[in-house]
């Protein structure tokens, strides 16, 4: 039988690099390419089929960052498959990030130097903004127009006969600290995005407790420091190519600098090849390359409790039920 991947975000970086390995590990996989720009789209498609002619890639246009779009996405899914195997929740912005250099030479000969060159903790600050949803753009692109997908797509996941995966793109910036449940979308505060990806862990966390007796399992990445248009929002490729022999250095003594999008996707790849009911839900998959360039998975433990993850799942829920009535009724007024 035919195994589908859906993958957000596939137009470029991470998302891009792991559907070209998808389809090296599995020719005959139908990879449905989730996107919210079409001609990006189309331009991964063909780039796709160059390498892999025979392939069966698709495309559905979705703006993880508006929940209309997301439920039209959802039912052109559901008309076009009877079950997804594999979906990647990998699309994620950050707001206007910068670096701040005076933090960072400060930094640098300080004893948190070793912590902010492998994490950017305390490196760079962002913004937000507010999506037409009325929603947080940070929180909900990276995190709630996904919820909304998977739940609207239970149907095609959730089979005792065929076991489904979620594998979220999640960041080492997820911190508990930047997280609070009064505050879950990260209104108030300067960690948008840490904040958005602690809230991914505790999401997979929560939909392993709901969903494992319904044959649907969650993990979460670590694609670990990689050069995509994300980091190149925070500062011009060519400052990065400058840093690369320091970036090459610092492989030494850690290995979460995995640079390319090939290597970053180390981790989504391993877990296909997974049984998803031997995985740990309380860990995270970190994508890791060594000095000489070798790639492997590291698997740590997640800083989350299970009451923290549940409080906050009920929160998602009430949120999603306020979110759909709201389109539903603007809908009756057209
Ligand atoms: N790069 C890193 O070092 C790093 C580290 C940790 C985690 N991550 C995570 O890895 C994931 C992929 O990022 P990347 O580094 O590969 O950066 P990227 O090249 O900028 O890819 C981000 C992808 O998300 C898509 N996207 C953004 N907003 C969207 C929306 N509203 N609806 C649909 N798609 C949307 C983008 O589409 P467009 O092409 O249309 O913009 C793009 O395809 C993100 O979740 C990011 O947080 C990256």
């Amino acid at each position: 039988m035919q195994r589908v991947a859906v993958v957000t975000g596939a137009s470029s970086g991470i998302g891009s690099a792991l559907c070209e390995r998808l389809l090296q590990e599995d020719a005959s996989l139908h990879l449905c390419l989730a996107c919210r720009n079409m001609e990006k789209a189309n331009a991964t498609r063909k780039m796709l089929l160059s390498s892999f002619p025979h392939a069966d890639v698709s495309i559905v246009q979705v703006d993880v960052g508006s929940v209309e779009s997301v439920l039209n996405a959802a039912k052109e899914i559901k008309k076009r498959f009877q079950h997804v195997d594999y979906l990647f929740l990998n699309a994620g912005i950050m707001v206007n990030p910068r670096i701040s250099f005076s933090a960072f030479i400060q930094g640098l000969f300080s004893r948190r130097a070793f912590q902010m060159l492998t994490t950017a903790e305390g490196l760079m600050s962002q913004g937000d903004r507010v999506t037409p949803d009325g929603l947080q753009a940070v929180f909900e692109t990276n995190l709630f127009g996904h919820f909304i997908l998977i739940r609207q797509l239970e149907s095609l996941l959730c089979s005792l006969e065929r076991h489904s995966q979620l594998i979220w793109t999640s960041s080492i910036s997820a911190r508990r600290s930047n997280f609070s449940l009064e505050n879950y979308q990260h209104i108030h505060g300067k960690e948008a995005y840490s904040s958005s990806k602690y809230a991914t862990d505790l999401t997979s966390v929560a939909l392993n407790n709901h969903f494992n007796n319904q044959g649907l399992y969650s993990s979460v990445v670590c694609p670990g420091v990689v050069m995509t248009n994300l980091t190149y929002e925070i500062l011009p490729s060519f400052i990065w190519h400058l840093f690369f022999p320091l970036m090459w250095l610092i492989r030494l003594f850690t290995h979460t600098y995995t640079l390319t999008p090939y290597n970053g996707a180390e981790a989504h790849v391993w877990l296909t090849k997974q049984k998803p009911e031997t995985l740990d839900p309380l860990s995270k998959y970190h994508s890791c390359s060594t000095f000489f360039g070798k790639n492997y998975v590291d698997i740590r433990k997640l800083d989350i409790s299970q009451d923290l993850a549940e409080k906050f799942y009920q929160k998602l829920l009430e949120l999603e039920k306020e979110v759909l009535a709201r389109c539903s009724s603007s809908k009756h007024k057209q």
